[in-house]
């Protein structure tokens, strides 16, 4: 199976032999860019000598800042210097330091319903309460996000942060309309809600130009963008950066975490700083688009052969996912066994959703080839009827 590699046992999900993991939502280990990575490794020591490896700028390694600055002016049309830049140690660790900075005990943090479930993680290590909003084809569901928001304050309760997906979204694969994009920028503007806007999968666009980033449609509102190295080019490497408004921005880089250590991935920033002054980044962009679009296209065409009756979903436009509604009365965790049984595997609706609403399922398309993806369509199509003759 094409992703058994040997991985010498140091990644983070282990595989099963025989089965096909859709529950693992991470690239590909053959599509990632080792040659790219070890020149740059060698390449960044060269260029920065012991800067390299010193306690860096609490902002991140200005050479980096000045490419992160430069492509997102050429690409997302909203000028950004280097100064405006944060660097950050990927995602995770961008949203973890938003709520450090950001948050109050008791707070309410508005997320998607669903939502990235191990975002929710992040957001439960910490004393606020988690508030779901749903969302739909078009994405959140930014009327219901108003109704919550007045409904929480009737009730003397604030929202301070929604956390969202707004571009090709995990789980769920749907992107937020503009016009939506709009309204939501401005009740966060006339709420001073702060937006963490995690935008990973932005360059994963596999039928046209993502949407703009909330971030780039309005530079006064409240947003901090979170943009990722993880998907596009190596997640262990563990970099990524965060644009923000200005006020936004000191307070993030006045966490006692970043002023200890100074910058969280020095090394790691400086390499990832040669990757794209060395020019191989677009193109490796491109190569990844064109397998995971091939990816996308093969496993939408087998589910609609295999599944059956009253499965539905909406087909993603970039990103990793595809979220599979089940026909009525079938829950995932039912179907869960079914599945391994035929040695297929995925990961639980409730997973994803405060509320444990576990009516859907997460597919990930980002780990298999194309003859896996179609296999264990086949077998998750078999597993539905299985269960749907069980259920009583
Ligand atoms: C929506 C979303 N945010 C963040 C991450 C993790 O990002 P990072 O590796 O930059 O921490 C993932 C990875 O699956 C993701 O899907």
């Amino acid at each position: 199976m094409a992703a058994m590699r040997d991985l010498q046992g140091s990644t983070q999900n282990v595989l099963r032999p025989g089965v096909v993991e859709f529950a693992f939502g991470e690239p590909d280990p053959a599509l990632l860019p080792v040659a790219l990575v070890r020149a740059a490794a060698v390449g960044a020591l060269d260029r920065f000598g012991p800067g390299a490896i010193s306690y860096g700028q609490e902002e991140g390694p200005p050479a980096l800042r000045e490419q992160i600055a430069r492509r997102t002016a050429a690409r997302e049309g909203r000028a950004v210097a280097a100064d405006d830049v944060l660097v950050s140690g990927g995602n995770s660790q961008a949203l973890d330091q938003a709520l450090t900075v950001f948050s109050a005990p008791g707070d309410v943090v508005l997320v998607e319903a669903p939502t990235y479930s191990l975002a929710l993680g992040i957001i439960r290590d910490y004393p606020v309460d988690v508030v779901g909003v749903p969302l739909d084809g078009q994405g959140l569901d930014v009327a219901a996000l108003d109704d919550t928001m007045r409904r929480l304050r009737a009730e003397g309760r604030r929202a301070r942060l929604l956390y969202t997906v707004p571009t090709f979204h995990n789980p769920a694969g749907v992107s937020l309309e503009l016009g939506r994009r709009r309204r939501l920028l401005e009740l966060a503007r006339d709420h001073e809600l702060i937006i963490l806007e995690d935008d990973v999968y932005r360059e994963l666009a596999y039928d046209g130009d993502a949407p703009p980033a909330l971030w780039a449609l309005d530079p006064a509102a409240p947003v901090v963008r979170l943009g990722s190295f993880s998907k596009t080019l190596a997640p262990g490497l563990r970099v990524g950066w965060i644009d923000a408004r200005s006020d936004l921005r000191e307070r993030l880089l006045a966490c006692g975490m970043v002023e200890s250590g100074g910058c969280v991935s020095q090394y790691a920033a400086t390499v990832v700083a040669r990757v794209l002054e060395d020019g191989g980044y677009d193109g490796h962009i491109l190569e990844l688009r064109a397998a995971y679009r091939a990816r996308r296209d093969v496993l939408v065409a087998a589910l609609r052969e295999h599944l059956p009756a009253g499965c539905s979903f909406h087909e993603p436009a970039g990103g990793f996912f595809v979220w599979l509604a089940l026909p009525a009365g079938l829950s995932a965790t039912t179907l869960l066994p079914f599945a391994e049984a035929r040695g297929v595997s995925f990961a639980p609706g409730a997973r994803f959703r405060s509320d444990g609403d576990d009516r859907c399922l997460r597919l990930a398309f980002s780990l298999y080839e194309p003859q896996d993806l179609a296999d264990g369509a086949r077998r998750l199509g078999e597993a539905v009827r299985a269960a749907l003759r069980a259920a009583p």
